[in-house]
């Protein structure tokens, strides 16, 4: 199997203008982290290592192919432990990594590592551009979300009482290194759970992907997650080019994220992974465009089977009251005003930003996905899509 390797220039950055990103993907090329670095950062000669929890146990990294950490990651001071999952993105893990970054003598020259899942990235890329007004960091994602989506393009960041990722700054890793050998040890329901990302890039921008998706499913093997998450990074790294800070056509990102974000809060993450409720937020947005006429029902029916061959879930669940849903969908923070959302629609060639999406017309769609009307419906061909 062969790595993919790509520069992607223009993220947004807290030393500079702007950073160009390497990144690099493949099984295994965590074994050359320290090379990689040290090609992108010649002058590095401290780095402190901030290490997930819930990877750094000997169930989870042990059983990785790579041998890591180099030996640099076990001089004295240069490794950071961080709870798994959103307990990292708290202010406290922020301040005890901005300390550790003082506390190495960590400098632009140098490096910031962080080694897990999407919530470790955040809070620790977080550091890295508070410390010192900005030192470089890496990110190692070890996840599909964060692999696929969240080590690339510079959003960093920790929650609030007030709500996810109200507190954090640009600042794009120096260096991406995906290794998709890890996602051995990550749960099925997860590795699952992220594609929807996946094929929400696709979506964006990649129709070849969409297509792969659509006729093999997760065929799984490490060819298949090195290219599924190369094209996925490769239609983030353009987007992002072209709007580092998330004021226009990066903001397509957010397909299916309007009704998942209000999925998710009124079911719980045990209940509902965010993909999932991305994937179901998908459907949602798809069958708004629909009724606008934006996309045939060639297109939903397509979006409906490829996630579904995913293993993904397309219906919202009846558990999910509508009137719960809706007021997530409106106090969404993408919503701009009044009771015109905010919502991205697919357009058949690729999606479109509508700012004037009417609350009766999610409304509309959400009770057209609904489970329980799938079920009732299961005359020939009414929900034919869902098998
Ligand atoms: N910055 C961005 O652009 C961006 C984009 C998407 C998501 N995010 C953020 O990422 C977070 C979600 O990321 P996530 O889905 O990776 O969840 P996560 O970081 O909460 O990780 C989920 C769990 O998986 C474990 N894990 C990670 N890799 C593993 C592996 N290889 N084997 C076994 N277990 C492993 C972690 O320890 C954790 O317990 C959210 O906080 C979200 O806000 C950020
Ligand atoms: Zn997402």
């Amino acid at each position: 199997v062969t790595e993919v390797r790509f520069r992607a220039e223009g993220g947004p950055s807290a030393c500079g203008p702007t950073v160009a990103t390497d990144v690099v993907v493949g099984p295994g090329v965590l074994a050359r982290l320290e090379d990689l670095l040290l090609e992108r950062l010649p002058r590095a000669r401290r780095l402190l290592l901030v290490v997930d929890e819930g990877v750094a146990r000997e169930d989870v990294a042990g059983r990785w192919p790579a041998r890591w950490p180099a030996p640099w990651g076990r001089e004295p001071g240069s490794l950071a432990l961080v709870p798994a999952g959103e307990d990292a993105k708290t202010r406290d893990v922020h301040a005890r990594l901005e300390d550790a970054v003082l506390a190495r003598g960590i400098t632009r020259d140098d490096a910031v590592v962080a080694v897990g899942g999407g919530a470790v990235l955040d809070v620790a890329g977080y550091a890295a551009a508070t410390a010192r007004r900005g030192v470089p960091w890496v990110a190692v994602p070890t996840s599909v979300v964060a692999q696929a989506d969240a080590a690339l393009g510079g959003k960093t960041a920790i929650n609030h009482r007030r709500g996810k990722n109200l507190l954090g700054a640009f600042h794009a890793p120096v260096l991406v290194v995906a290794d998709v050998s890890t996602l051995a040890t990550l749960p099925m329901r997860d590795r699952v759970a992220g594609l929807a990302e996946v094929y929400k890039a696709g979506v964006a921008g990649d129709p070849l992907l969409r297509e792969a998706l659509a006729s093999r499913g997760a065929a799984g093997d490490d060819a298949w997650w090195t290219d599924a998450v190369a094209r996925a990074l490769t239609v983030k790294a353009r987007l992002v080019a072209l709007d580092p800070r998330d004021e226009s056509v990066r903001r397509r990102l957010n397909y299916g994220h309007t009704v998942g974000h209000a999925l998710e809060t009124a079911l719980g993450n045990e209940a509902m992974r965010h993909g999932e409720a991305v994937a179901i937020g998908m459907g949602v947005a798809g069958r708004v465009a629909l009724a606008r006429g934006l996309v045939d029902d060639a297109f939903l029916e397509e979006q409906d089977r490829a996630l579904v061959r995913l293993g993904l879930p397309v219906r919202v669940p009846d558990a999910a009251p509508l009137d719960r849903l809706m007021e997530g969908v409106s106090s969404d923070k993408k919503r701009r005003s009044g009771e015109r959302h905010t919502m991205v629609l697919p357009t058949g060639s690729g999606l479109a930003i509508v700012e004037d999406v009417d609350e009766r017309e999610i409304r509309v769609a959400i009770a057209e996905r609904l489970e329980r009307r799938a079920a009732r419906g299961a005359a020939p061909g009414a929900a034919g899509e869902d098998r």
